[in-house]
């Protein structure tokens, strides 16, 4: 009977088994596909056929403008790299070298048929204060750049973009000199209609980004702290040119929002908003973390709690709370090679495994084996760890003797990090991972494994 059941559910249980343990870790180490920290800050999020592409700025060199990056989940979780949509020109001009493009965003236009990109235009002095506007054929092709401008005659700095259930468009604009609005986009997203703003707040507010749930209107946004956070607000209207609420703050107070500033809010369905933020790191913009937290959003009001990690389940079901984990010590491992037991005071017992890699006569390995999952299917396993560079260090990670996969670890300081490895484990407690090293270069100092049971 058990059986018969079983392969009767077999089925249906699959998406959402397949998901159960993927996992965000908001402020870790997201490694792409390419082996490296995902690389797409002040990013917005554009659904086509059940994919999700993920677009923002490359921030590999610096502020300045470098690529608008583009990658692509089924999930939320795994993303892989796709390539860049606009890159830094040869010539002098708008994407010239030494400028500033930031906070890109995408809308698809039903007519035109065209994917039109509008991003933030600015000189290394932010003293253009324009939008930028530019159109492509596919979702993550080349885009052809068309112009930039001051909207309405007014500056622009941090910049979203919301398409309406009508397919009418809006650009949300921060004014720096008069407050925040929203202004209507012509029918084909290429210009602004109209010469005044649907809405526009006498406050000083930047970061902007707005959903719709259950037909009202919920606008985003952040107090002006420069790259430092501060308690971002919401309000919200049934309308969007008037009724407007007065701005309330979402996250716990004080928290600085999580240490984020708001660069996109996505609804996935299944009643799943999730609140995407930038955690930045000034003096690294590549090491820049995302902060991607679940929201509570019913009759008018928005809340919103932090979470170590959680379940997304994009496509499967409402996102869920973490699974229960077990946690692996370094000292649980085994060391080989040259690799040794090194003192980290923000690890766990002061200690942690290091000098894992190096050149192929020490060659660093640490295996954690014994390691128990109650399923077979991915799993996200949280890496501990310290690296205290100013650059990325890489790992080559082998679970249950497959491919070696390479994952990244951005700086931490003098703290500990969190990197999210995405891997299938069997069912049971006879897997085991392998951590190395990648081209003789040096792996973090790795405190512990954390492994969902389920
Ligand atoms: C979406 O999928 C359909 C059916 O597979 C395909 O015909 C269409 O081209 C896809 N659209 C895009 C934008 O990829
Ligand atoms: C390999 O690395 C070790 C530790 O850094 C070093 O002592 C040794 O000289 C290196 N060997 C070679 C062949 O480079």
């Amino acid at each position: 009977m058990r059986r018969v059941l079983s392969s009767l559910l077999g089925a249906v249980m699959l998406s959402s088994s397949a998901l159960a343990s993927l996992q965000i870790v908001p402020g870790g180490t997201w490694t792409a596909s390419n082996g490296e920290h995902l690389n797409a800050h002040g990013a917005g999020v554009i659904a086509v056929n059940g994919t999700y592409y993920l677009i923002g700025e490359d921030k590999t060199g610096g502020s300045a403008f470098a690529n608008v990056n583009c990658f692509s989940s089924t999930n939320l979780v795994q993303w892989r790299y796709e390539g860049a949509l606009l890159s830094r020109a040869a010539a002098a001009g708008d994407l010239g070298s030494g400028r500033i493009i930031e906070r890109p965003k995408v809308i698809y236009n039903d007519k035109t048929r065209k994917y039109v990109l509008w991003m933030h235009v600015d000189s290394s002095s932010y003293g253009d204060a324009k939008v930028g506007v530019a159109t492509g054929d596919s979702v993550c092709g080349k885009y052809n750049y068309i112009r930039s401008f001051r909207p309405l005659g007014f500056e622009s700095r941090d910049m979203g973009l919301f398409k309406d259930d009508d397919g009418t468009a809006y650009l949300l604009t921060e004014d720096r000199k008069n407050g925040v609005r929203i202004d209507k986009l012509k029918d084909d997203y290429l210009d602004l209609e109209g010469t005044t703003s649907t809405y526009l707040w006498k406050d000083h507010i930047e970061a902007p980004a707005m959903v719709k749930v259950k037909g009202r209107y919920y606008f985003f946004g952040s107090k002006l702290t420069g790259w430092d956070p501060n308690d971002n607000v919401y309000s919200t209207s049934t309308s969007l040119s008037s009724g407007w609420s007065s701005w309330a703050t979402f996250a716990d107070a004080k928290s600085n929002t999580y240490s984020s500033q708001t660069n996109y809010i996505l609804d996935y369905g299944n009643g799943n908003v999730m609140y995407m933020g930038d955690r930045w790191q000034s003096k690294n913009l590549q090491s820049s973390s995302y902060v991607w937290l679940p929201l509570t959003i019913a009759d008018g009001k928005v809340s919103m709690k932090n979470r170590a990690s959680w379940v997304p389940n994009a496509g499967a079901g409402p996102w869920a709370a973490a699974p229960e984990q077990t946690t692996y010590d370094d000292t649980k491992g085994k060391y080989s090679g040259g690799a040794k037991e090194v003192s980290c005071s923000k690890c766990s017992g002061g200690k942690a495994v290091g000098y894992v890699g190096g050149n192929s006569t020490v060659d660093g390995k640490v295996t954690f084996s014994g390691i128990r999952s109650d399923k077979d299917g991915l799993s996200t396993v949280q890496v501990r760890f310290a690296n205290g560079d100013s650059k990325p260090r890489y790992a080559a990670v082998v679970v249950n003797g497959g491919a070696p996969v390479k994952l990244a670890f951005e700086p931490t300081g003098s703290d500990t990090g969190s990197s999210s490895l995405n891997v299938r484990l069997k069912s049971g407690s006879e897997n085991t991972i392998v951590i190395g090293g990648v081209d003789g270069g040096w792996g973090p100092d790795v405190d512990q494994l954390m492994v969902p049971v389920q």
